[in-house]
């Protein structure tokens, strides 16, 4: 018989709902985003858990009608549990309680960077291939920097991480320097096709092992525009491809030195990408190579499952309800 799961996420400024089946199919989506924090040029904690308290009920309904599964369908209601926003999560882990208590279902709590690596399992489409174990994932992220060794879906190892800030918070501080919308990942991309990779070179660092540091090559950015708008106070819109190519060049090259060396000492058969950096078409075309380069098959998520998304909470959800391994009503959220 086939089985569902409703899933719920809530970790920062988008609201999701989706349905899974226990063939790891993904019935709906429903994402609401925020546009509320565009004005302040980042993520504010207060108004994200507001507009979640009024997303919530519409996304849920939304992710039920568009796929006709009734509430009584559902077997099992998984959510969001961290990391994340506090006030964010307490309004999915407190409407995914509520909403399975009064249906008598199992819950079913979710990390959120977990999900984000077992969205590869999704099968939306009759030819869609999972990886198979051990594999390795950089997952990157607004918020996370990380090379994880998956050996199951329950066992995540963390061989290298970002001892400072995340990939793309240092893409998106770069892309404020140039009065780039938040976030400004999407436009750096878009900027960068059209610009010289080579025209600026910034200074990173470069951690032994498989650790990360982003905060020089963010300082480096800074101070290197500073010096070029003292020569020319219209540098930046002058030089604005160039700038945005630089950029995601150094970022890309950074992530990637590690991510190489992680492949090659492994030896690992399958590699992956995962979180809302993936979607960079540098990154993407990078992996695809050193996946040619090793030999190993890669997986790169599709855009709607890159970025924050309730379907890859639901397949992390599947897994742990396929264990029944489920979660008890008096669990609380955490942050990190
Ligand atoms: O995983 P995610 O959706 O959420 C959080 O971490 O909260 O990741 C968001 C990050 C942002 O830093 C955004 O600028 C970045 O992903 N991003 C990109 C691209 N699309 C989103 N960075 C580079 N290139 C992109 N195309």
């Amino acid at each position: 018989m086939t089985e569902y799961i409703l899933a719920i996420e809530s970790s920062c400024d988008d609201t999701s709902a989706a349905v899974i089946d226990s063939s790891f199919r993904i019935l709906s989506n429903a994402v609401a985003s925020q546009q509320v924090h565009s004005e302040y040029g980042g993520v504010v904690p207060e108004l994200a858990s507001r507009a979640h308290q009024s997303n919530i009920i519409p996304t849920v309904d939304k992710a039920l009608r568009s796929c006709g599964i009734k509430k009584e369908d559902l077997s099992a209601v998984a959510f969001t549990r961290g990391p994340g926003l506090l006030g964010s999560l307490l309004v999915g882990v407190s409407f995914a309680k509520s909403f399975a208590q009064s249906l008598q279902l199992p819950l079913i709590d979710v990390n959120h960077l977990e999900a984000h690596i077992l969205a590869h399992f999704i099968k939306d489409s009759e030819d869609a291939q999972q990886p198979q174990f051990p594999f390795l994932c950089l997952l990157v992220s607004g918020g996370n920097t990380q090379i994880v060794l998956v050996k199951s879906p329950f066992d995540f190892q963390i061989i290298g991480k970002t001892i400072d800030d995340a990939a793309g918070e240092a893409i998106d501080k770069a892309a404020k320097l140039l009065s780039l919308p938040y976030p400004g990942g999407p436009h750096i991309d878009r900027l960068a096709k059209n610009g010289n990779s080579s025209a600026l070179k910034f200074s990173a660092s470069n951690l032994p092992g498989y650790d990360y540091s982003f905060s020089g090559l963010k300082t480096s950015i800074l101070y290197t525009l500073r010096d070029k708008l003292k020569d020319n106070p219209r540098f930046i819109e002058d030089n604005l491809e160039d700038i945005a190519a630089s950029v995601q060049f150094a970022v890309v090259s950074s992530l990637m030195k590690k991510f190489s060396l992680a492949v090659k000492d492994t030896g690992v058969q399958t590699i992956a990408i995962a979180g809302g950096v993936s979607a960079n078409s540098l990154l993407k075309e990078q992996v695809k190579a050193l996946g040619e380069q090793y030999n190993c098959r890669v997986f790169i998520p599709k855009l709607q499952y890159s970025t924050d998304n309730a379907a890859m909470i639901a397949a992390a959800a599947l897994f742990k309800y396929q264990k029944k391994a489920f979660a008890t009503l008096d669990l609380t959220p955490y942050t990190r």
